[in-house]
């Protein structure tokens, strides 16, 4: 089969007016690559998961809102900003945890708001050059939190990681496995535990793929076998990405996540989150505000088994995240440096550096 790593997970197709995905909702098994003209493949897109994890969203959500700006047919600016609000409301409503969605559409919109006086084609070509800003932003913000990452970790070192918050969840890398794959372009390497995943099982069929395909020694477990695989001494460190991270350091992500956590606390193994500044929900101050999203029964007791496996007519509860508390946080580690608790504090200082640079 091909390399997984050698393909885009998320890409603009500008000639044919297209957003170019790997459809993953079909790998390990099969590479398809899906070209999405229309907005409703792109939404559909998103809340099907065949392009999934925080960064690629935000990253896809820009090219969908991009090609519905460049499909307006007018050259009147409050026509042109109505059909974009609009647009940007249908892709936003597709899933509701991952602030990266909303943290790129609103990054497109200020485009539209700040140049009201440009020509409807001007702001087009605005549009298309922030997009493709915000994913080269990316793969910039992924290499830098990769090398945090491995500044914490050792040649041969076990990590055990929940979800995907790889190469196949951002543009390039990954945020979570970024300094695995960092590592193995200086020739290291690692044992990788990948936590299957229930109910969708991106560790299981993502994670263990990619971190195969780039020669590493992975693992995978189910969700119940980490405390074994803990208990057996096999993990250095615990390595996961996020969704949405509010102000005092919570930190959402896939379902299973704290549980992991409050495991590497009793087993003493250091809890890292890994995500970038766009992923620091600063307007927040707990994860007790962070909307969760449910996803249906299916997924549960249907997806993934040959027949059905719970009776039919039971009751299903199916979160797609959970909140890690700030407390059993080691750290959080993004593209502009390591926060430490407390992180009311460090996490502000975060975005003080990052304003900073911005304005120099
Ligand atoms: O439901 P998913 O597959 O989109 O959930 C993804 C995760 O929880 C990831 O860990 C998170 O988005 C970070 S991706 C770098």
């Amino acid at each position: 089969m091909d390399d997984i790593m050698a393909f885009e997970t998320v890409a603009l197709d500008d000639e044919n007016s297209a957003l170019v995905i790997i459809d993953q909702t079909k790998l390990p098994g099969e590479i398809k690559m899906l070209h999405l003209k229309t907005q409703k493949e792109i939404r559909d897109a998103i809340y099907l998961l065949q392009v999934r994890g925080a960064p690629a969203i935000g990253v896809a959500a820009g090219y969908g809102i991009y090609l519905a700006a460049k499909a307006l047919d007018t050259e009147d600016y409050q026509t042109f900003l109505e059909g974009f609000r609009t647009a940007k409301e249908y892709l936003n409503s597709a899933r509701p945890t991952a602030v990266n969605l909303s943290w790129a559409l609103n990054r497109m919109e200020q485009v539209v708001l700040d140049n009201a006086d440009s020509s409807i084609a001007q702001l087009k070509k605005l549009l298309h050059d922030q997009c493709e800003a915000i994913k080269a932003e990316d793969v910039a913000m992924c290499r830098a939190i990769g090398e945090y990452g491995l500044s914490l970790i050792k040649d041969g070192d076990g990590i055990l990681t929940h979800c995907n918050a790889g190469q196949l969840a951002t543009s390039r890398y990954g945020t979570a496995l970024a300094p695995i794959h960092l590592g193995r372009e200086k020739g290291m390497n690692f044992r990788v535990y990948t936590d299957e995943t229930r109910p969708l099982l991106q560790g299981a069929r993502l994670s263990a793929f990619e971190m195969a395909a780039d020669g590493v020694d992975t693992t995978v477990i189910c969700d119940n076998m980490a405390s074994q695989v803990m208990k057996n001494g096999w993990v250095n460190a615990v390595f996961v990405g996020c969704d949405r991270v509010a102000a005092n350091g919570d930190a959402c992500n896939k379902i299973g996540t704290s549980g992991v956590a409050i495991l590497a606390r009793y087993y003493g193994i250091p809890f890292y989150v890994l995500g970038p500044t766009s992923t620091i929900d600063m307007s927040i101050q707990s994860g007790d505000e962070i909307v969760i999203e449910q996803r249906p029964a299916h997924e549960v007791t249907e997806m993934w088994y040959a027949r059905r496996m719970a009776p039919e007519g039971v009751k299903v509860y199916n979160p797609a995240f959970d909140v890690t508390d700030h407390e059993l946080i080691t750290g959080i580690i993004t593209e502009e440096g390591i926060a430490y608790p407390p992180y009311s504090e460090s996490l502000k200082a975060i975005f003080e550096r990052k304003n900073e640079k911005m304005h120099k």
